[in-house]
């Protein structure tokens, strides 16, 4: 017997229902599997539940309400120029932004840290940003540091650092001993705090190397694939910050703006392929020196403008790391689904603090 005109459209219908029911699960046991490894997710039994939303709430708990300013890395100025990819970046990944050309970049250097206000001579470590938008609209988003690793492997173990540097409610002061306490639980921990002993930070933005920490997976256009952390080196040579420095709290923009009056500031992009067993989801850990040798210098990047993050092309840039083009991949690394979920949460909060304050600013007028 021919099946009806009805059967046939209830057995179409019942069949897109289970297709539409299979990506649905598929796409919810992604994302369940990216928040697990991720270290998002927590049984309800065992503890609250670690989101993006009291990671934040946690930055904010240990300072005082700077609204409109992000919540990490506060302190900061807009820069913009470009990069002048050389095509050897081509040989690790086919993402366009390393075809040999020159690509627009907005950027912000910035120290951590979460208040605007705070001295920059209180500032172990710099930091920066960078947008990169190619030609066919794609972009690459990167926030780099000028250390080579992270202080924590996990978010969790971030949550918990935050925690142990919570200022005491009565005396306003950090308490040693809960930090102690913090580092005994996490000896992973150390080698960043040795690394900032060894390695005073330096007396200008222009003259720090950068580091991207997290690892990111590569793909070039044959199809081969690689594990990679950047850095960017400076052309400028590193020098302490000196005790005349330290007398202007704002020593590293204004020495910035002075610089760029007698031309650009450069950096150079390398990037650094893993080799089997380095560990690709752990960013308290270098991988070894000799990584170095093999490591391909991608291009140049200029740096010719400097404007305030006030009103600056940086202040409404997320830099998300993970906007990528096709061609660049996260890795395993626990913090990047972490970074992207706060990143968001803090630019959300910060850019409605920015919204409101100029609708009160125009209902006075
Ligand atoms: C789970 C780990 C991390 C969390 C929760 C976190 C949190 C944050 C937050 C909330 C912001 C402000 C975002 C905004 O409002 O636009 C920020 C900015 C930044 N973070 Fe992280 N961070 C993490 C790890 C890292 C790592 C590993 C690096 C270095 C590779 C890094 C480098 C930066 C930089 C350079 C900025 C400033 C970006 C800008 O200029 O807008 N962060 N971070």
């Amino acid at each position: 017997m021919k099946p009806s005109i009805a059967m046939n459209e209830t057995r179409r219908h019942s069949s897109l229902i289970s297709r539409y029911a299979l990506i649905a699960v598929s796409i919810g046991a992604i994302a369940g599997l990216f928040a697990w490894t991720g270290g998002w997710i927590r049984w309800p039994s065992t503890q609250q539940a670690l989101t993006p939303a009291r990671l934040i709430d946690a930055f904010e708990a240990d300072t005082s309400p700077h609204p409109g300013f992000r919540r990490n890395h506060a302190k900061g100025v807009c820069v913009s120029g470009h990069f002048e990819s050389n095509g050897n970046g081509a040989q690790l990944s086919r993402a366009s932004v390393f075809k040999a050309g020159v690509v627009p970049l907005v950027g912000r250097l910035s120290a951590p840290g979460f208040d605007p206000t705070q001295e920059d001579d209180t500032a172990m470590v710099r930091s920066f940003a960078l947008r990169f938008t190619t030609s066919d609209g794609e972009q690459w988003r990167m926030a780099m540091n000028s250390v080579p690793i992270f202080a924590v492997r996990t978010p969790e173990a971030l949550y918990q650092q935050l925690a142990a540097l919570r200022p005491d409610a009565a005396s306003g002061r950090v308490d040693p001993a809960k930090m102690e306490m913090f580092l005994e639980k996490h000896p992973e921990t150390k080698a960043f705090h040795e690394w900032l002993a060894s390695h005073p930070a330096s007396s200008n933005f222009y003259n720090a190397s950068y580091f991207s920490i997290n690892a990111f997976r590569f793909t070039n256009a044959q199809g081969n694939t690689r594990f990679v952390r950047w850095s960017v080196v400076p052309d400028a040579t590193y020098q302490p910050v000196s005790a005349a420095m330290t007398r202007d709290p704002d020593f590293l923009a204004h020495d910035l703006s002075k610089r760029l009056e007698r031309g650009p500031v450069r950096w150079n992009l390398m990037i650094t392929p893993a080799a089997p067993g380095d560990p690709t989801n752990d960013a308290t850990r270098v991988w070894p020196q000799e990584r170095e040798l093999h490591r391909v210098d991608a291009g140049v990047l200029v740096i010719d403008k400097a404007e305030s993050q006030i009103d600056g092309a940086c202040r409404d840039i997320n830099f998300d790391p993970l906007v990528l083009p096709a061609g660049i991949e996260p890795s395993d690394d626990p913090l990047l689904a972490a970074r992207s979920s706060a990143y968001a949460v803090s630019f959300n909060r910060r850019t409605r603090e920015e919204a409101q304050a100029a609708q009160s600013a125009n209902t006075r007028r």
